[in-house]
């Protein structure tokens, strides 16, 4: 049983609810270890001064001072620390391996018994934690050993929840395994085990390869905890690859050593003049201020900038997240050291497991942030759908016209769209050619066609992923003619090497490009009509639809459509923010009437029936069946289990996620019965 809950989500990150004992917990979430007997600011300024919500300790240090351990037994751990809120306790894995202690000094099922003694919300195994020096032999070793004590120590967890490990090193495979096998096991918590030492390493790019090989395998409804992860610079990139839970030792290791955090990188106190930071610490004292005081309050100082620093930067990461906008906070991030950057391409060229997670339409807009943007998923699966699905696949008219950046395009070329509009789509195709790949123009304002933001000034990269992208289309379209708009715009470059693909007339004017639109009709087209059969077929795939007699109603301040009623009833309606249809009720049974795919059909248990046709949201718990080719932001059908439509709405998760949840919502009803 899962005690975690998904409410927003972009690429593999997510904000969820975590439920425990001691109370609900936001996540993304980072946890200070605190050690028992040498906390220098107490936990209950932690959390009323800093605003953090759990703890972790470690209970093998609680089990082997008699001071602490006695106190531990008869109080508990949180009346040890002295506080009322979630902690979580690690089992001494680290100590074992950082001090080299003998295999006896910790027995893995006493550890575990200990840690339910003292009434720990999350224990942690006895993995076997492996240095990345020691060879592939040795670690695949280490692995099999945390599995077997994984295996062991899992049934006796009794009711509190246990974090179980994946070890493997940097070997992709062993992480895999490793991940595949825990993902059997109850374990309320997943960690990636064994990232210390590439932490201290900078080798981020290696954490990105095993995080994603353990994520490949790991149940989604747990959160999954980055252990010893806790220095604000990767904070970003590893929300993105789904790490739900930090912690942080670093804060009072790096004040020990002078060291100064930024969300940017490290820096020597001595070697700073000024303070960039706007955390109370730095805002009330100096560079040389801190650098003259006594080494003892120098570092309480330090250890307080540092907490403020790291928790700030998880509050950025939470609403980031809510934005849609963590990708690009992590390209801000990775501007701080180049193996980040390094690590987020090597994240991004991981497409599949990343599209699969991410939500089709987003709150906000896509920014260039640099060359990464053209690797940003939601691009690259807008346009792998249009290749997929575009309707309209043979014209004697194709006209190329690059994108000048103005949204909408309408703005840019309103003369060439009033134009086509005139025609029909075996006459006439328009396409906007973008440094993403190319946008047609009937699907002009689906999500993130309109809402992507490049500068006019191009990289390299960009101009190559447009070029491969618009020649993969042209690939798959068949036309008799093509031109192209000459615009002084560096994605012109293109229209040069496309001649390799085909023959394409050069145009100078748009006027000329109008007139051969208009030299191209025949007989008068319907253009909403064509628009809408272009958005059925990308969106659900539906070739055919009927829609005789109905009714397309535009909004008059943007000429966009604003919805289809047919008679008198209104069966579709745009959503702003996708650019998608939302069918109603009436909507829905057209969708089944057209045979539309059992990917955008959610089965529910009739347990849920009566709920959902009240208009409440589809429950994850009441899923019965979703198709894993599901995507979260989808307009779905939601059916009872003999396939009759009880409501339909937007999914919160992918098909997957829906069957794996046992909390929260699986679809947001937007009409019932
Ligand atoms: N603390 C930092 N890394 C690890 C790890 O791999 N396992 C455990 N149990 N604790 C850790
Ligand atoms: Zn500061």
């Amino acid at each position: 049983m899962s005690h975690f809950e998904i409410r927003a989500k972009e690429c593999l990150a997510r904000i969820g609810v975590f439920k425990t004992r001691h109370g609900d917990l936001r996540t993304p979430l980072l946890m200070p270890v605190i050690h028992p007997g040498k906390s220098a600011i107490s936990p209950t300024e932690l959390i009323e001064e800093f605003g953090f919500q759990m703890f972790i300790t470690n209970s093998y240090i609680i089990k082997s001072h008699d001071r602490f351990k006695k106190k531990a037994l008869q109080e508990g751990v949180h009346g040890l620390l002295g506080v009322d809120v979630p902690i979580m306790t690690d089992s001494g894995t680290f100590q074992m391996y950082f001090h080299q202690l003998p295999e006896e000094e910790i027995d893995p099922l006493e550890i575990i018994e200990f840690q339910k003694q003292i009434g720990s919300d999350v224990g942690t195994i006895l993995d076997v934690f492996s240095d990345p020096k020691v060879g592939k032999a040795q670690v695949e070793q280490d692995m099999r050993k945390s599995l077997e004590r994984a295996k062991i120590s899992v049934d006796k967890k009794g009711e509190m929840y246990l974090a179980g490990t994946v070890q493997g090193g940097i070997y992709s495979d062993l992480r895999e395994e490793s991940a595949r096998e825990m993902a059997k096991l109850d374990f309320d918590v997943y960690p990636i085990g064994g990232v210390v030492p590439l932490m201290e390493r900078y080798r981020y790019a290696d954490i990105v390869r095993a995080t994603l090989a353990a994520k490949k395998h790991l149940p989604p409804d747990r959160p999954v905890h980055l252990f010893g992860c806790g220095h604000p610079m990767f904070f970003a990139q590893a929300a993105l690859l789904g790490c739900d839970l930090f912690d942080s030792a670093g804060y009072a290791k790096f004040a020990e050593d002078g060291r100064y955090m930024l969300n940017t990188g490290t820096y020597h106190l001595k070697s700073l003049r000024e303070l960039p930071c706007e955390c109370p610490v730095c805002s009330r004292t100096t560079a040389e201020g801190l650098n003259s005081m006594k080494k003892r309050d120098r570092e309480d100082l330090l250890m307080r900038h540092n907490l403020y620093v790291s928790i700030a930067e998880i509050r950025r990461v939470r609403q980031a997240i809510m934005d849609g906008k963590l990708l690009e906070l992590a390209a801000a991030r990775a501007r701080g050291h180049p193996n980040l950057l390094e690590a987020l391409h090597v994240f991004l060229d991981h497409y599949d497991i990343i599209e699969e997670a991410s939500p089709i339409g987003a709150a906000s807009s896509i920014f260039y942030t640099g060359t990464e943007t053209t690797k940003h998923p939601e691009l690259r699966r807008f346009q792998k759908r249009v290749i997929r699905r575009y309707k309209y696949r043979s014209t004697d008219l194709l006209v190329l016209v690059p994108d000048l950046g103005g949204r909408p395009y309408f703005d840019s070329y309103p003369d060439l769209i009033r134009a086509v509009r005139k025609t029909k789509a075996e006459d006439v195709i328009l396409a906007f050619v973008t440094p993403f790949g190319i946008v047609p123009w009937e699907l002009e304002h689906v999500y993130p066609a309109q809402q992507c933001i490049f500068p006019s000034a191009l990289d390299v990269d960009a101009i190559n992923t447009g070029l491969s992208r618009v020649s993969r289309f042209l690939q798959s379209i068949r036309f008799e003619k093509a031109v192209w708009l000459c615009k002084d715009t560096p994605m012109n470059s293109i229209r040069e090497k496309l001649s390799a693909f085909a023959s394409i007339e050069i145009m100078e004017k748009t006027s000329d490009v109008e007139a051969a639109i208009l030299a191209h009709i025949n007989e008068r087209a319907n253009w909403k009509l064509r628009k809408i059969r272009a958005l059925f077929k990308y969106q659900w795939d539906i070739d055919d639809i009927n829609l005789d007699g109905a009714r397309v109603v535009l909004s008059k301040s943007t000429g966009k459509i604003r919805y289809i009623s047919m008679d008198d009833d209104i069966v579709f309606t745009l959503v702003p923010l996708t650019g998608l249809m939302a069918p109603t009720f009436k909507g829905g049974k057209l969708l089944l009437e057209h045979g539309i795919s059992t990917v955008y059909r959610v089965i529910m248990d009739d347990d849920a029936v009566p709920f959902v046709e009240q208009g409440k949201s589809a429950l994850s718990k009441f899923v019965k069946a979703a198709h894993p080719d599901l995507r979260a932001g989808e307009e779905v059908l939601i059916m009872d289990s003999s396939d009759r439509l009880i409501g339909v709405g937007r999914a919160n998760l992918n098909g997957n996620e829906m069957l794996a949840f046992s909390r929260g919502v699986a679809v947001s009803t937007r009409h019932s019965k």
